[in-house]
């Protein structure tokens, strides 16, 4: 399909990990549809929905009053349908079944590499890129990223507090996968003390030379960011466990726990562990996430209509610009390493 006023019904789904300003795209997408005589299916649970055909109509009413609330209406899923034929099967039928001219995908590489396959399959989709982690390529942000870091940086405000009066150390492990952008940005944000990232082997001997080098000026406490996909030198990720999602992925998280082990046996000074975990990716969105998601949700709908499937809305400086799909979920975008070196005048 590619003319411009043939679209009459859409789809539109969220997949993945939850984050702040899902539901301003939603509200977006539904309001500007509404304004030119779309009508909007949401299907609930990600791709699971429409493997199960679960849906909801969503008109101007439904959308109302969820701007300012975290999560999704649609609720969502990490349902990957090409894990089994049957699964891909049953979402091209409910695609037909369903009545959709096209599908508005929101998610974050999983969730839009399964949009970029379907579109090969001759499912007209479009994507809106999603994630706390802000390591999606092709746009220089994603909304949910601004909260995430904005929640990390008043827990690391608070976390001085406490650390100051008990002269110790604090370990304070946060989200982002594989990429170091919430470590860093809420490290520089914060005033961390060093920041540990993914994208650099963590060197024990650098991070408890920065901890006495404080103590020699004074200062009786500090406050260490982990990046939850921070690795050791020569290490391997330390997981809770090894289970893997539908995609592939290991969950993360308990560096921090180890860090702090370290810490404290090589310096002697007591040390604790705060790992900020889903809190960063719950509650309200901040302004940016609201504005960038509403952005979004609208040049959705505009790419919908003119029929530019495959691609994804993004941010490209301040413009909202049509990118390739598939290119944004090639290679993960990990940190730009000159904010690394900015962050690092303040270590120690
Ligand atoms: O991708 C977003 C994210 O919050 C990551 O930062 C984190 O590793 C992961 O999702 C957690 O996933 P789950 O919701 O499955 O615990």
């Amino acid at each position: 399909m590619s003319a411009s006023m043939s679209v009459k019904k859409i789809g539109v789904l969220t997949g993945g990990g939850d984050c702040p300003g899902l539901n301003p795209v939603i509200r977006a997408i539904v309001r500007k549809s509404v304004l030119v005589g779309i009508e909007v299916v949401g299907i609930k649970n990600g791709w699971k929905g429409l493997v199960d055909k679960e849906t909801v109509a969503l008109d101007i009413q439904s959308v109302s009053g969820i701007l300012h609330r975290g999560g999704t209406i649609l609720n969502t899923s990490r349902t990957n349908p090409y894990k089994k034929p049957e699964l891909l099967e049953a979402v091209k039928r409910n695609f037909k079944t369903l009545g959709l001219d096209a599908l508005i995908a929101i998610g974050g590489e999983d969730t839009l590499g399964v949009a970029s396959k379907l579109v090969k399959e001759g499912i007209p989709v479009v994507g809106v890129p999603k994630t706390i982690d802000n390591d999606l390529s092709e746009t220089d942000y994603t909304f949910g990223f601004d909260t995430a870091v904005n929640i990390a940086m008043e827990s690391i405000d608070r976390l001085h507090t406490t650390a100051e009066s008990h002269h110790r150390i604090m370990v304070v492990e946060v989200m982002g996968r594989h990429a170091g952008w919430i470590a860093v940005y809420a490290g520089i944000a914060g005033g961390a003390d060093m920041i540990l990232v993914p994208e650099l082997p963590i060197d024990i001997a650098e991070v408890c030379a920065a901890i006495h080098k404080r103590h020699k000026r004074g200062k009786t406490f500090s406050i260490i960011v982990v990046a939850e996909g921070a690795e050791f030198k020569k290490g391997e990720y330390v997981s809770q466990d090894k289970k893997l999602d539908a995609f592939g992925h290991v969950r993360l998280g308990g560096i921090g726990e180890v860090l702090a082990g370290i810490i404290e046996e090589k310096t002697g000074f007591e040390t604790r562990v705060t790992v900020l975990g889903h809190v960063q990716r719950g509650g309200s969105p901040t302004a940016f996430d609201r504005v960038l998601g509403t952005r979004f949700g609208v040049h959705a709908v505009d790419l919908v209509r003119n029929g530019e499937f495959g691609k994804m809305v993004s941010l490209n400086g301040n413009k909202i610009v049509a990118v390739s799909m598939e290119k944004a979920v090639e290679k993960l975008k990990t940190l730009d390493m000159s904010l690394y070196e900015i962050a690092r005048i303040f270590f120690g």
